[in-house]
């Protein structure tokens, strides 16, 4: 396996540059070894301005000047030749139909939006969870007559930490048996309705119970992450039920989780408290393919799951920028009377939730060597 630093970094092209998703992809990329900006696409809105003009710059790191100077372009695959990878965080409205035309013309694709994730043939990848779906290129690549290109998606940002977390109970399904059952209440961050969002008079003083589209998402996704690489790629028996609600904090889903496992006969009986041990040791101990030196990915965090010990924590604020915002962080681990036991995650939503997991997934697949130079791949 190459590593994904080389020595000349790949050329990245941003779709839906404009957005939160966009600016978060362009401050990840700003001083990356691997990859450096090279085209950005928006809507006709914004194109044929510079992008320092088009764009309102949310982050808190200042926007590259040689960025802010660049002329935006519209989301057409041939303005994108020159463009190793695509990234994708187009508004969902618009989304599936301008990634297929990329595909169409051979892009590698890496989109945030929900548009394609539960197609049988697309990877849905939280990196730190699944890396292994990626090998689901080749037979995509078959089945769709591409060469080079390729179309991955990113999970729904409330859905990482929550994957995170029974990804490293999974681990230990010999001891606890199989998650079978999971009840998820989330408590979401502003930004994860992109800019400008709800009013500041709907949000501060407020909780917002109802996410649309969200609960959906939540109960679908982590059945096809967590499911086994196959082709199609297949999906889990879990049954998962969401409640997601909206807070007034700026970056950060927090999510409050019960899990059951099923108890069959490899699984042993343990009483509430002894899996409860187990899962914290699950936890402490997870690691993922992201992670390790096999693949030496530059953004990976290390560890990627933090347990924290204060009764109080995680709490956004405090620890939502653990591992530079691709670690996860979970806390109050304790057992569950309805379910076997039950706990507090948090991710970074528009890091790992977004476009953190884009550029990580990029770096996993050039690393597998699916990711490669455009040229390269002509006749
Ligand atoms: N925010 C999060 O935490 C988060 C997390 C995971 C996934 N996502 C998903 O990521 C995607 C982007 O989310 P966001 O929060 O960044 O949204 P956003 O702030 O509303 O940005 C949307 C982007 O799409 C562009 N766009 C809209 N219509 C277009 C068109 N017809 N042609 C080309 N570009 C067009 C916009 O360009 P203009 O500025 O020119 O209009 C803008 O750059 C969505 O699909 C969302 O569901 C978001």
């Amino acid at each position: 396996m190459a590593s994904q630093t080389t020595a000349v970094p790949l050329r990245a092209g941003i779709l839906g540059a404009t957005g939160a998703v966009g600016q978060r992809f362009i401050t990840l990329l700003a001083d990356h070894p691997g990859f450096k900006v090279q085209r950005l696409g928006a809507s006709a809105r914004s194109a044929g301005r510079p992008y320092g003009e088009a764009v309102i710059w949310r982050m808190t790191t200042p926007l590259p000047e040689a960025l802010a100077a660049q002329t935006v372009v519209e989301c057409r695959p041939e303005d994108f030749d020159d463009c190793d990878v695509i990234f994708s965080g187009l508004d969902a409205s618009v989304a599936g139909d301008i990634e297929l035309a990329f595909l169409a013309a051979d892009h590698c694709i890496i989109s945030n939006a929900k548009n394609h994730r539960m197609a049988s043939d697309v990877p849905l990848v939280v990196p730190t969870v699944n890396a292994e779906h990626l090998h689901a290129i080749p037979a995509q690549r078959l089945r769709r007559g591409l060469r080079r290109g390729f179309l991955v998606t990113i999970s729904n940002c409330a859905s990482v930490g929550v994957c995170v977390a029974m990804k490293a109970l999974e681990a230990q399904h010999a001891t606890l048996g199989r998650i079978n059952r999971v009840n998820v209440v989330t408590m979401q961050a502003i930004s994860g309705a992109g800019y400008p969002g709800m009013s500041a008079m709907d949000m501060l003083d407020n909780v917002v119970p109802y996410i649309g589209g969200e609960e959906d998402k939540l109960e679908t996704e982590p059945v096809k992450i967590l499911g086994a690489l196959s082709e199609p790629l297949l999906l889990t028996d879990l049954v998962v039920s969401a409640t997601c609600n909206r807070v007034p904090v700026i970056d950060g889903h927090m999510a409050s989780m019960s899990v059951g496992f099923a108890r069959d006969s490899t699984a042993s009986q343990l009483d509430a408290a002894a899996a409860t041990k187990v899962a914290v040791d699950a936890f402490t101990n997870y690691q993922t393919l992201a992670s390790t030196d096999a693949l030496s990915c530059a953004s990976a965090p290390r560890p990627p799951l933090h347990v924290l010990s204060s009764a109080d924590r995680p709490q956004p604020r405090l620890d939502r920028d653990r591992g530079n915002g691709y670690a996860v962080s979970i806390g109050r681990v304790r057992p569950c009377p309805l379910l076997d036991v039950k706990f507090t995650v948090l991710a970074h939503n528009t890091i790992l939730g977004a476009a953190g997991s884009g550029v990580l997934n990029a770096e996993i697949a050039q690393a597998m060597g699916y990711l490669t130079r455009r040229e390269a791949c002509k006749h």
